[in-house]
């Protein structure tokens, strides 16, 4: 069983997204066990303070050590392994997050993620606790909580054994390169409009064939850089395969 530990101070909103679907799914199966950590327990004081004024003045409050800190404290007294914990800061200052990014956490025994809120949290975070700083994309939300659950949603669903198919997962869309192939299911016809005949043909190979030529103008008209990068790829694997062949005769 894996462990994911999520460090906020609304633990309600996580809980709100992993009490459904295929995160929960995973929790009954067992497969995962998820831990939320009110890093308000870890504060001083009535009101529960996470938050202060910046060093250097300017707008905006920022996230204290302290409660994070603790917090961690307390997820290793809880953890007890030896194994490093890879602790992920969603942040937009982080590395876009990738199918490949979500293949290499899931393969992790132990994740914690820390919800940023406000302008950030203090430097020292990063540098003491942080492994892994991730984005979701060239935006902004409000807090860390919605980007945490992106990018667990996105690695548990690697996890053997929590999609009902893991077929499922090695086919999505960046699995190969490559965006997904339209889908379509009953009826044959609505509002006039048809399913490909093709689909409806029982012709295995051909239907392979379509859905690959599909990938392609898909990825090639609505991510050309992709598209680019695979082709790189595939001249570069080319020209290796061409080097080897010239050094063994
Ligand atoms: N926090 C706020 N915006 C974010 C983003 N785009 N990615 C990750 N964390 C964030």
């Amino acid at each position: 069983m894996k462990h994911v530990y999520i460090l906020t101070p609304f633990p309600k909103m996580a809980e709100a997204v992993i009490g459904e679907s295929i995160l929960r799914r995973a929790a009954e199966k067992s497969l995962v066990a998820y831990h939320l950590v009110d890093m308000r327990d870890f504060t001083e004081g009535k009101y529960r303070k996470i938050d202060d004024y910046p060093f250097g003045g300017g707008t905006g409050m920022v996230m204290m050590a302290e409660p994070i800190l603790k917090a961690m404290d307390h997820v290793r007294s809880v953890h007890k392994s030896d194994d490093d914990l890879r602790v992920v800061f969603p942040t937009p200052q982080g590395e876009i997050l990738t199918q490949e990014k979500s293949w290499d956490l899931s393969k992790e025994e132990a994740l914690v993620f820390i919800s940023g809120h406000y302008k950030g949290i203090d430097e020292r975070i990063r540098e003491m606790e942080v492994t892994d700083e991730i984005s979701i994309g060239d935006y902004v939300v409000t807090g860390g909580e919605l980007p945490a659950m992106v990018i667990l949603d996105s690695v548990v669903r690697l996890i053997p054994g929590v999609l009902g198919d893991h077929d499922s997962a090695t086919s999505d869309s960046f699995s190969h390169e490559f965006l997904d192939h339209p889908h379509y299911t009953r009826p044959e016809e609505i509002r006039g409009v048809k399913v490909p005949d093709v689909l409806l043909s029982g012709h295995h190979a051909r239907i392979e064939e379509w859905r690959n030529a599909k990938r392609e103008a898909i990825t090639k008209e609505r991510r050309p850089e992709l598209w680019k990068r695979y082709q790189e790829e595939i001249l570069e694997t080319r020209a290796d395969e061409k080097r080897r062949c010239t050094q063994e005769t």
